[in-house]
């Protein structure tokens, strides 16, 4: 595969098909490349609820697959909707998607949401790449990549921009407790794209800030609140505070779709907690899988219509999707 380009198209990663919503099983790779076939919508949201296909835009995608599903099956809609709905909570996409199905649940509609996502990560992904000088080393958080947006990706699609720029010299992942979307699906993406990177220990963050090898981190969002407060894989709240006593520029890079409006502030947006077996096994354990990155911590938000800066109640004021 060439320079700046990921190995997988978009209907490889989710896709629908007649009697089933197909997607690709991210628990498994990199190390095997297996689809998971779900032939009703309550199969689909155990599917999302086991992150067989997760990352904000892609669980959108595929419950809009899962309604256009239904509707050819003559399901109830309603009732697809509602455990669909319920799946994982954090990440808004997910509403939008059912949301924008309602009026038209026809597989057609479905792929264009489809389609439209993944164009929406192409401009934002430039208008990211414009944010950044030569030479720059990101470091990205959780996996933010096409897998996670149904094909090219947020975060990770404006690295590639980047790259292709000529700009980016290096991303250091991190790796992304506890499910390792970083060491597993980032850097799985970024060694396709030939883009030089490390995986990192969480933890090791910080020390790298301040040896100065790291000039601004980016990453993608589950849901932006009206205020700008941004929702994230759990651990980009401590890279915001790192990033900020190190005086480097933390960018969130994400589509309209997963900005909140009807959301006022971080501590209104429902904070998913999974299963404590996933921290350890052996231990009582807590697994908040998100946490909430105060707006007065970043430095943008890019969406596909542009570059975002505070105060974000007023530049991400009427923001719909395009
Ligand atoms: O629990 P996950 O893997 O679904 O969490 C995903 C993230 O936190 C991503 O950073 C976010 O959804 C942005 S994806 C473009």
């Amino acid at each position: 595969m060439g320079r700046g380009h990921l190995s997988l198209e978009p209907e490889q990663i989710v896709r629908l098909e007649d009697d089933a919503v197909v997607l690709l099983d991210q628990r498994l790779l990199p190390d095997t490349v297996e689809d998971v076939r779900c032939a009703t919508a309550g199969a689909l949201a155990d599917a999302i609820r086991a992150m067989v296909v997760r990352g904000a835009p892609a669980i959108g995608v595929a419950a809009a697959y899962g309604i256009a599903l239904a509707s050819t099956q003559g399901a109830d809609l309603d009732e697809a909707d509602r455990v669909l709905r319920a799946s994982r909570p954090t990440a808004v996409n997910l509403a939008w998607a059912l949301d924008a199905m309602r009026d038209d649940p026809t597989p057609e509609h479905a792929r264009r949401i489809h389609a439209d996502e993944v164009e929406r990560c192409r401009r934002m992904a430039a208008h990211t790449a414009g944010l950044l000088a030569s030479g720059t080393r990101a470091l990205t958080h959780c996996n933010a990549g096409g897998l996670a947006t149904g094909g090219y990706g947020s975060a990770v699609g404006a690295l590639l921009a980047a790259f292709e720029r000529g700009l980016l010299d290096h991303v250091w992942v991190d790796e992304t407790r506890p499910l390792l979307q970083g060491a597993r699906l980032t850097a799985w993406e970024l060694e396709t794209a030939g883009i030089p990177h490390a995986v990192i220990a969480d933890s090791a963050a910080a020390s790298l800030m301040a040896a100065g090898e790291v000039d601004c981190v980016i990453t993608g969002a589950d849901r932006i609140a009206a205020n700008g407060d941004t929702a994230n894989k759990i651990g980009t709240y401590s890279l915001a505070v790192n990033a900020r006593h190190h005086g480097l520029p933390l960018y969130i890079v994400a589509p309209s779709t997963t900005v909140d409006l009807a959301t006022p502030d971080g501590d209104a947006i429902p904070i998913e907690e999974r299963d404590a077996s996933e921290v350890t096994p052996r231990f009582a354990a807590r697994n908040p899988a998100f946490d909430v990155t105060p707006a007065e911590l970043i430095a943008a938000i890019v969406t596909e219509h542009g570059v975002h800066r505070a105060p974000y109640a007023e530049s991400l004021a009427g923001l719909v999707a395009a």
